[in-house]
């Protein structure tokens, strides 16, 4: 379980984070909303120590990460998984490469201990067979799913994605709704993604948090925002789908 309690963060003295507390359950995906530029991905780095915030606290497993060094930190990090905005992939690498990296990296595995795990995780994300592909023979699409291979390589508790669909047409982001899905499903991971794709955070999440001013302004299910009486959630979730070329209108109520 991770807990955040009252996160301050602040840059060049403007506060980005103004006091968060929240708790992500194990087994559950909770997806971020809220305006663009209002903190998401300052709140995601700083589950896992990328960030560390002026007051507050993070509990992972019940430890407070935030006083901890980079040392400290590391077995930390090895129970999280990320997929950064644009996937991040070694240009050079093969895809194969690219998620044995992680593997490589951090741990002294036999390689046909890496070469089996690379495989299941290209398995997982629908890539078998595409190893030896250089990122720039993949699709928007596939570069996304290497990047979710190499997130889940090392087969982590938690799973941390920013805009996992930003960027992609309707199907290949629903492509990415499903393995979300499935990870939580199938390696029970505890996921916490940030989208402004609403249609996609109906989708895979089992709560909704709506950041907003540096704050959490409101959390449900899907089901519970979208019914939601507040007018801030609800001009939040409409002009989201208004703007978006991907959900026609009045489809928010939809998935
Ligand atoms: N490393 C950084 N240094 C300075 N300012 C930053 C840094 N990271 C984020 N910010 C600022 O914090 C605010 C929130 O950014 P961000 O979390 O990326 O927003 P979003 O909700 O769109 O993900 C923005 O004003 C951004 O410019
Ligand atoms: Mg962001």
């Amino acid at each position: 379980m991770i807990r955040i309690e009252s996160l301050q963060k602040s840059f060049q003295g403007s506060p980005v984070l103004r006091g968060v507390d929240f708790e992500i359950h194990d087994g559950e995906t909770v997806v971020i909303i809220g305006q663009s530029g209002g903190g998401k991905s300052v709140l995601l780095k700083h589950l896992c120590g990328l960030l560390k915030p002026e007051t507050g606290h993070v509990w992972v497993d019940d430890e407070d990460i935030v006083p901890l060094n980079e040392r400290r930190l590391a077995p930390i990090r090895r129970k999280f998984g990320f997929l950064f905005q644009g996937a991040a992939l070694f240009d050079s690498l093969t895809l194969f490469d690219n998620v044995a990296f992680p593997l490589r990296e951090k741990r002294s595995l036999r390689e046909t201990e890496v070469a089996q795990r690379v495989e299941e995780a290209l398995e997982i994300v629908g890539l078998t067979g595409a190893g030896h592909k250089k990122p720039a023979e993949l699709s928007g699409g596939m570069r996304k799913r290497a990047g979710l291979a190499r997130a889940v390589v090392g087969t982590p508790k938690y799973l941390l994605y920013d805009e996992p669909t930003t960027g992609l047409d309707p199907i290949r982001a629903d492509t990415i709704n499903h393995l979300i899905l499935r990870l939580r499903d199938r390696l029970r991971v505890t996921g916490v993604a940030v989208t402004h794709d609403m249609a996609s955070a109906y989708k895979i999440a089992d709560r909704i948090a709506m950041l907003h001013e540096g704050r959490i302004h409101a959390v449900g299910t899907p089901a519970e925002i979208q019914a939601s009486p507040d007018p801030l959630v609800q001009q939040f979730i409409r002009g989201v789908a208004d703007i978006s070329q991907e959900v026609p209108s009045g489809n928010t109520t939809l998935h």
